[in-house]
C-alpha cells in the first residue's frame, strides 16, 4: 500500500507574520542598502529649456563632447522638455486638465528632446529608449552601444501626484530617481549656467553668488528660484546610492567632458545618501 507523506513546502518568508506597516519590524529586512545594479553607468541629463531649446548653436557642441566621451564611459542620456511643454502646461491648465494628464504629455515633450539627440548620435550606435526598456533592458541596451538617450521625466505619468497643478516630479527628478534606483556612478546636469547660484543670475546678475559646493537640504531652506524642480531636493534626501551630483553648464565647452571625469567644475550638491 503506497504511503502518503505530506510534501506541502512552506515558503519562509522573514515579512510573513509581521505587519508591513511597523517600521520596527520591517527594518531589519527592509532597511539594508539595497544592491548597486548598474554600478559602471554615468547618467545625464540635458536641459529642455537650457540647453535644447536654443537649437544648433548649444546642441551640436554638447553632442561633438559626447561623441568624444563615448569611449570613456557608460551612458544613459536623459533629456529635458523645455519650452514646448510649457506651451503646453499653459494650454493644458487654461483648459482645466488635471495633472495626471499634463505630465505624460510634458513626458512626451522630453522624449521628442531625445529623439532629435540620438538621431544626431545615431552614427555612434546610439538611439532614444522609451521608459519600460529603460527600466528592464538598459542593460543589454547598454552592452551594445556606449550610450542610450531616453525622456528624463519619471513614467507616473497619470498617476502624478495631485498636490500641483503643474506635473511636480519633472525632468531633474525623474533623472535623479532612475540614477539612484540604478545604483548609477553618478549624476550631471546639464544647463545653461555655471550650477547654482543664491539667487537667479540672469534675473539678479549682481547679487546672485555662485554655489561651488552645498547639500540638498542647504538648499532646501534658501528662498527663491532654483535651476532644477523642487522636487529634486525631496528626492536627494531619501537617496540610496548618489552621494552627491553636479550641475554644470553646458555652454562651455569642456565642463561635461571634466564632470564625467570626476572633476568638480560647477555646482556639487550632496543628497542624503550615507556613504558607505
Ligand atoms: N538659483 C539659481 N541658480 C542658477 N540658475 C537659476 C537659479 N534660479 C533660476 N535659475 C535659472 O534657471 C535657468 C534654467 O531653467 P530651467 O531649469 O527651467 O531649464 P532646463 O533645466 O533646461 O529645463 P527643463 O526642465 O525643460 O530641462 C537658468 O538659465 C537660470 O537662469
Ligand atoms: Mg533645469
Amino acid at each position: 500500500m503506497a504511503e502518503h507523506t505530506n510534501t506541502i513546502k512552506h515558503v519562509a518568508s522573514p515579512l510573513a507574520r509581521q505587519t508591513l506597516l511597523d517600521g520596527d519590524l520591517t527594518r531589519p529586512v527592509a532597511g539594508r542598502r539595497p544592491i548597486r545594479l548598474l554600478p559602471w553607468l554615468q547618467v545625464v541629463k540635458i536641459g529642455g529649456r537650457s540647453i535644447m531649446d536654443r537649437g544648433a548653436d548649444a546642441i551640436l557642441p554638447i553632442v561633438d563632447e559626447l561623441r568624444k566621451i563615448l569611449p570613456e564611459h557608460r551612458l544613459l542620456i536623459l533629456t529635458g522638455a523645455g519650452i514646448r511643454a510649457r506651451h503646453l502646461y499653459g494650454v493644458g491648465l487654461d483648459l482645466g486638465l488635471p495633472v495626471g494628464s499634463l505630465a505624460p504629455l510634458a513626458a512626451s515633450e522630453a522624449g521628442q528632446n531625445g529623439h532629435i539627440l540620438a538621431s544626431l548620435l545615431a552614427p555612434d550606435g546610439v538611439s532614444y529608449v522609451e521608459h519600460p526598456t529603460i527600466a528592464s533592458q538598459l542593460a543589454i541596451h547598454l552592452a551594445a552601444a556606449r550610450a542610450v538617450v531616453g525622456s528624463a521625466f519619471p513614467p507616473y505619468h497619470h498617476h502624478e501626484f495631485p498636490t500641483s497643478r503643474l506635473p511636480y516630479h519633472r525632468a531633474d527628478t525623474g533623472a535623479f530617481l532612475l540614477a539612484d534606483a540604478l545604483g548609477a556612478a553618478g549624476l550631471t546636469i546639464v544647463e545653461d549656467v555655471d550650477g547654482v547660484y543664491t539667487a537667479d543670475p540672469k534675473a539678479d546678475g549682481e547679487q546672485a553668488q555662485w554655489i561651488r559646493e552645498t547639500s540638498a537640504a542647504e538648499l532646501a531652506k534658501q528662498a527663491g528660484p532654483l535651476p532644477f524642480d523642487p522636487a529634486l531636493l525631496e528626492v536627494m534626501a531619501t537617496a540610496r546610492h548618489l552621494e552627491h551630483i553636479q550641475i554644470v553648464n553646458g555652454l562651455v565647452p569642456g565642463r561635461l567632458t571634466a564632470a564625467l571625469r570626476g572633476e568638480h567644475v560647477g555646482t556639487i550638491i550632496h543628497s542624503g545618501a550615507n556613504p558607505r
